[in-house]
């Protein structure tokens, strides 16, 4: 059967004091929006449709940068969660399955538990996720049910304390067959205290139709909100050590897990050994039995096995080093193939370039890839040498084998087995030096007696 995501986004996040929309801030580098889609991507969904109001154009486009087959539905006024759904009825147009409803601000959904609320979908017209909080102060709605029946979804702000004393809360989560939410979402009205139209309302519809609904429960961190920065940082907090742990499971070596920073969608290989105080930006991949030493910051590269990057070194996109390859400390490397085997050991900007197989990279080598308007390519072969402070000026290609003296500038390509030598010739002036320290030394001699 085929399934469809609505991911609520509309709302405003004031508790977050930003300028940015809320399910835009970011955890692991992805905004909150994409990790509530994620978990529902995994389902395979015939459609994604985004509810967007306040910030839609920024929310739209993140969105689509993730998933470009993502539809958006604004919400121009924000009347309350049942109001927002109603909105993706149009872009749900045609469609027969079920739905998941999903909020834009809430990261930790997993894909098990979407499942689980399917099967049980296969008994119940309507299931949503809860969670029990034994706290009868949290604001969350409460399910009222009998055995496995969920008889409605009381509000916080409409409970009495009877049902606020109910331990068993809304997460938000709700799955139903499309035709069936939109027909009750029809009959919802916003005669209630915050005067909002709830999506929570179609339980009690759906039963007033002889339609059944149940709960699916889950642990209360996966239903985890982000409503303040300080929610943020938990999340953060949570989701890090999630993937240190799962890194772990699949055999990768951490010095110190608690200070390696993970991207929602770092790949490390087993056998790999990330060092202390390592930095994963998004889309990076790294191969088995590769070694990230301390103090390395990566982001959009892939690192091969047998491969050695740190400690300090920084991989930029595009950045793709092949099997066996040395990237040392202070060397910075963007979009560029290191070839198998090569070695760019020290202090180098390596841009816009490929590098052959074996070949090393003297320390202070720079490809100089920018004119200040367009970016250039290097090309360098196999074997080569590329001496210490050569600045390759590109375009430029190096030959296989071919050599570079210290201090180059190369400006013209180098063909194979060649040596380029690009710098002024040395002179020794005989005797010049000492002649020049006791003039100096002269000098301060007479300007301390003057003092
Ligand atoms: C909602 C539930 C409550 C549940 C809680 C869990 C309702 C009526 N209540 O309450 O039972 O315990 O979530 O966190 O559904 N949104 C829109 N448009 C709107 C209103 C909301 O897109 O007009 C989005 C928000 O951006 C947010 C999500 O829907 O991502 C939830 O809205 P929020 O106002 O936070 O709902 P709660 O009052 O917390
Ligand atoms: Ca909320």
């Amino acid at each position: 059967m085929s399934i469809s995501l609505i991911v609520l986004a509309a709302g405003m996040g004031t508790r977050m004091n930003s300028d940015t929309p809320k399910v835009l801030h970011e955890v692991a580098g992805a905004p909150l929006v994409v990790h509530a889609m994620k978990a529902g991507e995994a389902l395979d969904p015939e459609r994604i449709v985004v509810v967007t109001g306040n910030g839609a154009e920024r929310v739209e486009k993140a969105v689509k940068d993730w998933n470009p087959d993502t539809s958006v539905a604004l919400q121009a006024e924000q009347l309350g969660t049942g109001h927002a759904v109603l909105q993706a009825r149009e872009a749900l147009d045609g469609f027969e399955g079920d739905v998941f409803v999903l909020y834009g601000d809430t990261p930790f959904i997993t894909t098990e538990t979407l499942e689980k609320m399917l099967w049980a979908r296969r008994t119940h017209d309507v299931v949503v996720l809860g969670f029990d909080v034994f706290d009868p102060t949290v604001r969350y709605g409460r399910l009222k049910t009998e055995g496995d029946d969920l008889k409605a979804i009381v509000e916080f702000k409409d409970a009495t304390d009877e049902q606020r004393a109910i331990t068993l809360c809304n997460s938000g989560v709700l799955c139903a067959d499309a035709v069936t939410l939109f027909g009750l979402l029809d009959k919802v009205g916003n005669d209630n205290a915050s005067g909002e139209y709830y999506l929570t309302d179609v339980v009690g519809l759906a039963r007033e139709d002889g339609l059944n609904a149940t709960v699916v429960r889950c642990p209360e961190e996966e239903t985890l909100g982000v409503n303040t920065r300080a929610e943020l940082a938990r999340a953060e907090v949570m989701f890090q050590t999630a993937m240190r742990t799962e890194a772990m499971e699949n055999g990768v070596t951490m010095h110190a897990p608690e200070t390696v920073i993970f991207a929602h969608d770092t790949v490390i290989g087993r056998d790999a050994i990330i060092e202390a105080n390592v930095v994963f930006g998004p889309r990076v991949t790294i191969e088995s039995g590769a070694r990230i030493r301390a103090f390395s910051h990566l982001e959009g590269c892939h690192v091969s096995r047998g491969a050695m990057v740190g400690p300090f070194a920084r991989l930029r996109p595009g950045a793709e080093l092949n099997e066996d390859t040395h990237i040392g400390n202070f060397v910075e490397i963007k979009n560029a193939v290191i070839d198998e085997g090569a070695k760019v050991n020290h202090l180098s900007y390596i841009g816009d370039a490929s590098i052959g197989r074996r070949t090393n990279v003297g320390a202070g080598t720079i490809t100089c890839n920018y004119d200040g308007v367009f970016k250039h390519k290097t090309v360098i072969g196999a074997d080569a040498f590329i001496g210490s402070d050569t600045m390759l000026v590109a375009p430029v290609t190096v030959g296989n084998r071919a050599m570079t003296a210290t201090g180059t500038v190369v400006t013209k390509d180098i063909p194979d087995d060649a040596m380029a030598i690009g710098r002024t010739r040395q002179e020794n002036k005989a005797g010049f030096a000492s002649k020049l320290f006791d003039m100096l030394l002269a000098k301060k001699a007479k300007q301390t007696k003057g003092a």
